[in-house]
Order: C-alpha cells, then sequence, then structure tokens
C-alpha cells in the first residue's frame, strides 16, 4: 500500500523526471498508484506524491461518484500541456494537503500529449473539471501544488496550519 505525502515533504516540490522505460515495473506503481487514489477518495494522483520522481500521473474522472462500477482509470505518462483556452474557477483539494480546499482559476480547455504505459504516444483534448483535475495532476511534476497559485496572504495562512498539523501529527 503506497503511502501519500503531505505537505510540507520536500518530495512533494522535486522536478519529476522523464519517463524512459516502459516496462511491467511502471505498469505496477501506475495500479499501486490507482488503488492509492481510490482508498483516499481521489480523482488524481501524481507519482510524486507517492514519493517517485518520475512523470506519471493517474486519473479517474468518474472518481466523485464513488461507484465502482463506473471507475474509469487513466495512466497518463510524461503528459504535457500543448494548449490552453478559457478560464474556470473551481474548488481544489489535494491529497498532499488535506483538510484544505480553495478556489483556483485554470484554463477551461487543454489539449495534451502523453504516452500510454506502453510507451504510445497519444493526444487528448479535456474540457472542464477533467481539465482542471489534469492541470493539477501535471503541476505536481514540476513540484507546485495548488496553493502556489493562490495569493500569497492566503498561501502562507494554509502553509503555517499545515506545517503545525505535520508536527503535531
Ligand atoms: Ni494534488
Amino acid at each position: 500500500m503506497l503511502e501519500v505525502l503531505t505537505f510540507p515533504d520536500s518530495r512533494l516540490r522535486v522536478k519529476a523526471e522523464k519517463v524512459t522505460v516502459f516496462d511491467g515495473e511502471l505498469a505496477r506503481l501506475a495500479e499501486a498508484m490507482m488503488r492509492a487514489m481510490y482508498d483516499n477518495s481521489g480523482m488524481g494522483l501524481a507519482a510524486p506524491q507517492v514519493g517517485e520522481a518520475i512523470q506519471m500521473v493517474v486519473t479517474d474522472f468518474n472518481a466523485p461518484d464513488h461507484n465502482p462500477a463506473t471507475r474509469c482509470p487513466k495512466a497518463w505518462v510524461n503528459p504535457e500541456i500543448r494548449e490552453r483556452t478559457g478560464e474556470m474557477t473551481t474548488e481544489e483539494g489535494c491529497l498532499s494537503l488535506p483538510g484544505f480546499r480553495a478556489l483556483v482559476a485554470r484554463a477551461e480547455s487543454v489539449t495534451v500529449v502523453y504516452q500510454t504505459l506502453e510507451g504510445e504516444s497519444r493526444q487528448e483534448n479535456l474540457t472542464g473539471l477533467d481539465a482542471v483535475c489534469l492541470q493539477h495532476e501535471i503541476d505536481h511534476l514540476s513540484g507546485k501544488l495548488f496553493i502556489d497559485h493562490l495569493p500569497p496572504v492566503r498561501r502562507e495562512m494554509i502553509k503555517k496550519k499545515l506545517t503545525r498539523q505535520a508536527r503535531s501529527a
């Protein structure tokens, strides 16, 4: 069972390496990440959040339903946003920042290029909450957290609370 790292763990701030080997180990990691995502009722999880500094995220855009019958897990390897259009503000949370939610403005639509677990190149257009979720996860690959999008005062307040929480845990 993978442990999801929480702020202020420094491993959440690393720049993840590109994946170059598409083998069983990568597929097993993706599977373990999906299990951790479901166990924690998340909609997405990035490899650095489980201490693996590689460019891979997993998502399930149906996950808010928490219905195992409609699960739609997907792994995105070396994902990169090529185009952003529009703007959309939604309330975000993150498994690495437990207990905090905040409004974040992001692109409403994105075009993303990525590779499958087998190394095949793909391109997809996403809009709305799906696009927001993937942008949030891709941020993790460069060590960025959703609080980094907030005004400095609010960001510092959340950081202080989280650091205090971590110390008393
Ligand atoms: Ni997150």
